[in-house]
């Protein structure tokens, strides 16, 4: 007999699995929308890498989301597993990277900027990976509840790393959509990238309320 607990989790990953398929699908009609889509290997690339990272960007944001709007407090229970589902996504992402990487050795790395580039990747995908492992209840017996929220909370510098991959590596493409090379949609790393910014500010405006608000409750209770 399963337990209700178990229950809620199963429901829970049903739910941001159909998110993440939904995603999936608005991606690739985006992608088509733009003209961004080319068939083969680097679509899947380049689709599973953009809904795998809007994917994580909204799990970031969830937090600051549910501290100003209330009522979005009953999603906060999804951003572990939209977290999840979009690294597995960015996982397919890296393959077919990598594998592109190994067919043209000499183009993987033929600038400076692409080294760059992937040295924030390798970087990302390291601190995702060890993310992942630190988000199970076995983790917090094992390493205990504050080490793995320090561990979560810099999970920040990991997006930090994650946009300045995509940032090097798609801003002659976000500089011919200024030029108005592209289109009227921009493309969609660009988007993205604003989410990215969004989720940081977010948080920083987080940050600061939580520290307002500490500051003035001593003198709220003085007052008293
Ligand atoms: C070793 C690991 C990785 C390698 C070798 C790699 C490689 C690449 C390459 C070559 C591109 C350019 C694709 C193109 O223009 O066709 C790219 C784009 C991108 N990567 Fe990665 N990547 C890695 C890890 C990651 C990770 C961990 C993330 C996110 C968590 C990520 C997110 C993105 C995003 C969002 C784009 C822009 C996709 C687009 O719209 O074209 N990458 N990556």
């Amino acid at each position: 007999m399963i337990n209700s607990k178990s229950a809620h989790t199963i429901q829970s990953w049903l739910k941001a699995i159909i998110f993440c398929e939904l995603s999936l699908i608005v991606v690739y009609f985006y992608y088509k929308l733009t003209g961004e889509a080319v068939g083969g290997t680097r679509d899947i690339s380049r689709i599973t890498a953009d809904a795998g990272t809007l994917l994580i960007v909204l799990s970031f944001a969830m937090s600051g989301f549910s501290y100003f709007f209330n009522f979005l407090d009953k999603y906060l229970v999804y951003r572990k597993y939209l977290g999840l589902l979009g690294f597995y996504l960015t996982l397919v992402h890296v393959y077919y990277a990598l594998v592109f990487a190994l067919a043209h050795p000499d183009m993987a790395l033929s600038t400076g900027s692409r080294v760059w580039s992937f040295i924030g990747a390798i970087f990302a995908l390291t601190y995702f990976i060890q993310m992942t492992l630190v988000s199970n209840n076995w983790a917090i017996k094992i390493i205990g509840g504050k080490a793995q929220r320090i561990i979560l909370r810099f999970g920040y510098v990991a997006l930090a790393a994650t946009v300045i991959h995509f940032w090097i590596r798609k801003l002659p493409l976000w500089e011919d959509f200024m030029a108005g090379d592209f289109g009227s949609i921009p493309p969609l790393s660009l988007v993205v990238f604003v989410f990215a910014i969004l989720a940081f500010l977010l948080r920083i405006a987080m940050e600061v309320m939580i520290r307002v608000k500490s500051q003035s409750k001593p003198e709220t209770t003085e007052s008293k």
